[in-house]
Order: structure tokens, then C-alpha cells, then sequence
């Protein structure tokens, strides 16, 4: 299996006494699902923030697809967020003049022809594209950021604290909804949170503590859909 991200001795300081990733060592492979698991304040954020390209280290290095993270310029790192990955956040960071469909349009590249249409059925919101995040439910307007980001067929989603907002119910259709994705598109899948429940739909279970990890776990079972 090809390797997507990998970690060697990562660290994130902030000051002289914060080590929000202490020296990390991480291998994730491709198209796996992840859950990321820990205590608030415990790194979970920063890791996916150094994955993801919105923060960089503070020494260690960080790779994706073999490619140093550590070493792209800015703009380097913008390019590969804006053509390489999608992001469902709890604040679902939505435009409330668009509607959801033009919402889910944004995340359009012009690298693919992905159909908007099929994107929109796929997650289920036929009947609500058409109204404004304001008319949309929680769960609802999560499914049009899963959308957004599945638009342009990313190589990995990441999702902090996807279902913190939202009741047990939508939530796990939410995460159902990640997990037919990953083994539709062989998208990897990135999830933090702080819910243990959670940990059920991962492959691969990293629990976080004090910007360590502290215990990996493989499970085998790789599509199990939660009930
Ligand atoms: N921008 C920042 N400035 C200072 N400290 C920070 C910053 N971001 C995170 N931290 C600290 O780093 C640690 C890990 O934070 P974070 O990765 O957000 O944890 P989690 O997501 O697990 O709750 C915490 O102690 C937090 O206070
Ligand atoms: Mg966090």
C-alpha cells in the first residue's frame, strides 16, 4: 500500500513550554480511514493542521506522497490544499448568500469535470440544494461541506470534529456518508475528534495525549458502516 502522509519526529511549539506535537512519528496510507482520538488540548488539531497544510513545524518533518511538506513555499502549500484535499470543519464555513448548490459549486477546480449534479445526489440534497444555508439543518449544511470538498475528487478529506454540532442521529449519517466515500473514491479519510464512539468506523485508531500517541490500533474490518 502506498504511503499518503508520513511524520518523522514532528514537533509544534508554541513558546518555550507548549509542545502541541512532541516528537510524532506517523505513517498513514493511502485510503484508509483514521480517526484521531484524544482529550481536548491534546495535539489532535495541530497534527491535522500539519497534514493538511495549514501550519508547518517547528522542527521534524512532515511528507506527503513522498514530497516534504516542510520544504513547499506558501504558495506551494495553497496549491496542494486548493487541488489535493477537502475539509468538513464543525463550523460548516459556508457562504450564506449562495445557496447550498452554489456552495458546493465553489469547491469546483478546473482539473476535473466532477458533475455537480451526481455529487449533490450522492450525499443526498436533491431537495435542498436549492435553499440557503440559513433554511438548511445542521446535518444538512454538513452535507453540503462533504459536497464541496468531494466535488473536486480530493486525495484526502479531513475533518475536525466533524459531528461536534450535531445530534448522535445526523451525525452518523454524516460519518456513514464519509465512510461510502472512502470506499467509492479509495479517498483517504482523516477524522478528529474527542467522541471514542466514533473510533468504531476507523481502520486505523490514533489516540493523542499531550502531543504524543500514545497507542495505534489496526482493525481489519474496513468498511463498517455504524448502527
Ligand atoms: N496558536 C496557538 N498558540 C498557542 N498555543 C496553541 C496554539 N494552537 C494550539 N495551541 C496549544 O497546543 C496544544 C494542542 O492544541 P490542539 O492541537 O488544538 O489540541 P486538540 O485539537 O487536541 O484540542 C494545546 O495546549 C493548545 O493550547
Ligand atoms: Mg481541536
Amino acid at each position: 500500500m502506498a504511503i499518503i502522509y508520513e511524520l518523522k519526529k514532528a514537533k509544534k511549539s508554541y513558546g518555550f513550554d507548549v509542545n502541541a506535537l512532541d516528537n510524532v512519528d506517523l505513517k498513514i496510507e493511502a485510503g484508509e480511514v483514521v480517526v484521531i482520538l484524544g482529550p481536548s488540548g491534546s495535539g489532535k488539531s495541530t497534527l491535522l493542521n500539519i497534514l493538511s497544510g495549514l501550519d508547518t513545524l517547528t522542527n521534524g518533518e512532515a511528507f506527503y506522497r513522498s514530497e516534504s511538506l516542510s520544504k513547499m513555499s506558501e504558495n506551494e502549500l495553497l496549491k496542494y490544499r486548493y487541488n489535493s484535499l477537502g475539509f468538513v470543519f464543525q463550523s460548516y464555513n459556508l457562504l450564506p448568500s449562495l445557496t447550498g448548490r452554489e456552495n458546493i459549486e465553489l469547491g469546483k477546480t478546473h482539473q476535473n469535470d466532477a458533475d455537480l449534479n451526481n455529487v449533490i445526489k450522492k450525499v443526498g440534497l436533491e431537495e435542498h440544494q436549492h435553499k440557503y444555508p440559513y433554511q438548511l439543518s445542521g446535518g444538512q449544511m454538513q452535507r453540503v461541506a462533504i459536497a464541496r470538498s468531494l466535488i473536486k475528487k480530493p486525495d484526502a478529506i479531513f475533518c475536525d470534529e466533524p459531528t461536534g454540532a450535531l445530534d448522535e442521529e445526523i451525525g452518523k449519517i454524516i460519518l456513514n456518508e464519509l465512510q461510502k466515500i472512502n470506499k467509492e473514491e479509495k479517498t483517504t479519510i482523516i477524522i478528529v475528534t474527542h467522541n471514542p464512539a466514533i473510533a468504531k468506523m476507523g481502520n486505523t485508531v490514533i489516540y493523542m495525549n499531550s502531543g504524543k500517541i500514545v497507542k495505534t490500533e489496526k482493525k481489519k474490518i474496513k468498511y463498517r458502516l455504524m448502527n
